[in-house]
């Protein structure tokens, strides 16, 4: 009986493990998705089509902007994109949309 409950643990310890890495590696997009990809589909603009987010190569560009706004962009606080989703998503940024 033990051995069943220990074997019962491992398995879903594995379970949450992987579900921890998944959400980790989705984390950069799944914040995209919900709070960016509204004015910025496909790393476009719909409101300054001049101002795309293609090709950036600083991570901390995307935040400084990602915190600040203006010119039409809201600013997004540490409690809206915690400082952690706010890198993910720099990166994210960067190595989907190049050109
Ligand atoms: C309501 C529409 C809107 C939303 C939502 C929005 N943006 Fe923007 N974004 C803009 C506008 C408009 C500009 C141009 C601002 C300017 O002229 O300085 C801009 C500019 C930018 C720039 C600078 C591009 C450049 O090189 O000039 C970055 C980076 C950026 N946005 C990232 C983001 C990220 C990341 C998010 C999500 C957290 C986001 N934006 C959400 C409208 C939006």
């Amino acid at each position: 009986m033990k051995k069943v409950i220990s074997n019962v643990v491992v398995v879903l310890s594995v379970c949450l493990l992987s579900a921890a890495a998944f959400a980790a590696e989705a984390g950069g997009e799944a914040v995209f998705k919900a709070k960016c990809a509204s004015c910025h589909p496909n790393g476009g603009n719909i409101m300054k089509p001049t101002h795309t987010i293609k090709g950036i190569s600083k991570p901390e560009k995307v935040i400084k902007k990602v915190r600040k706004g203006g010119g039409g962009m809201p600013a997004f606080d540490a409690k809206s994109i915690s400082d952690a989703d706010a890198k993910l998503l720099a990166d994210y940024i960067i190595t989907t949309f190049k050109k």
